[in-house]
């Protein structure tokens, strides 16, 4: 399955931090946003990347990740010259997927307790899978319902009057039929190729599947300052309890058997002295006691 990680759009919300660097290169905690959505990507098994982004801060991001062969991945770039809508991501990265599946991640939401997607992954085969996740105020995302056997039954992007509490967070497993579905949009009244309508029309031909995430799994999205410093301090208190990290996407890599553990060793050692060298080299211990 080939995986998209969007990361366009103004970040006008978190303005004036968003200034010189864009939203999804701004720290949660001790990472680039990034990072998140695409060690979420990774943990899945996603190995070929595409990230997509503004013109202006495309070459940023290429000197974040490169071309993700230290990691033992591939990651290449596309322009979203204006944010015309999520599932316009399809088009721009039409050649891309070519014939293949494909994961969309939104850069800015931040996932944790990822067994249950790594689930949904191996047991995709066909259609889509989104996920529904139980919230407070659904009225700000597209929010799914359910019959009384929990299949679907409708998706609505930022009802007024929401028929359920249940979100569709920015994660959305596709089979090819994606760009054709893609192309036969019309944008929505605020102009976009709305997500919802993608999933909307899956929904239609039956083949939408809705896994609920539990309610021990976090979904965080890290667009206004405060959700930003929510998610910072999420992340701060899971790994300072319990002496991981998430979104490490060396880590992810390794793990997922992408990158040798010799490998994992080079490039920890070119890393300055520092907290995130100090975890991989802890990860890396781990590994030689266990003999892996
Ligand atoms: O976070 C999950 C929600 O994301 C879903 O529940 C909604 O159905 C979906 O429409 C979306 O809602 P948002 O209001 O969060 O969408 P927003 O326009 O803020 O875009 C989400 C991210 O995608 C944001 O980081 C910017 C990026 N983006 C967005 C658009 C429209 C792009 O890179 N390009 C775009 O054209």
């Amino acid at each position: 399955m080939k995986g998209i990680i969007l990361a366009g759009g103004t970040g006008s919300r978190l303005f004036p931090l968003t200034r010189v660097a864009s939203k999804q290169l701004q720290p949660v905690y001790d990472k680039p946003m990034v990072y998140y959505p695409l060690t979420t990507l990774v943990e899945g098994g996603v190995r070929e990347f595409c990230l997509i982004t503004t013109p202006q801060d495309l070459p940023r991001f290429r000197q974040l990740l490169g071309n993700g062969a230290g990691w033992g991945l591939s990651i290449e770039y596309r322009e979203q010259p204006r944010p015309e809508g999520i599932a316009q991501a399809f088009l721009i990265g039409e050649s891309f997927i070519g014939e293949d599946p494909v994961a969309l991640i939104l850069g800015d939401n931040v996932f944790y307790g990822a067994d249950s997607f790594q689930r949904a992954f191996a047991e995709f085969q066909s259609g889509a899978t989104i996920f529904g996740y139980h919230v407070n105020d659904p009225q700000r995302y597209g929010v799914v319902e359910f019959d009384s056997q929990g299949r679907a039954i409708s998706i609505e992007e930022k009802p007024k009057a929401p028929k359920s509490n249940y979100a569709v967070p920015g994660l959305y497993l596709y089979d090819n039929q994606v760009l054709s579905i893609t192309k036969n949009l019309k944008p929505s009244r605020r102009g976009e190729l709305e997500i919802t309508d993608v999933n909307v029309e899956y929904l239609r031909r039956g083949q939408l599947h809705v896994s609920s995430l539990s309610r021990g799994f976090a979904w965080l999205d890290a667009g206004t300052s405060s959700s930003l410093h929510e998610a910072s301090a999420y992340v701060q208190t899971i790994e300072k309890r319990a002496g991981i990290k998430i979104g490490c996407p060396e880590e992810a890599a390794f793990r997922r058997g992408h990158l040798s553990l010799q490998k994992l060793e080079a490039l920890t050692d070119e890393m300055p002295d520092c907290e995130y060298r100090e975890y991989l080299k802890g990860v890396i211990e781990e590994a030689k006691r266990l003999g892996k």
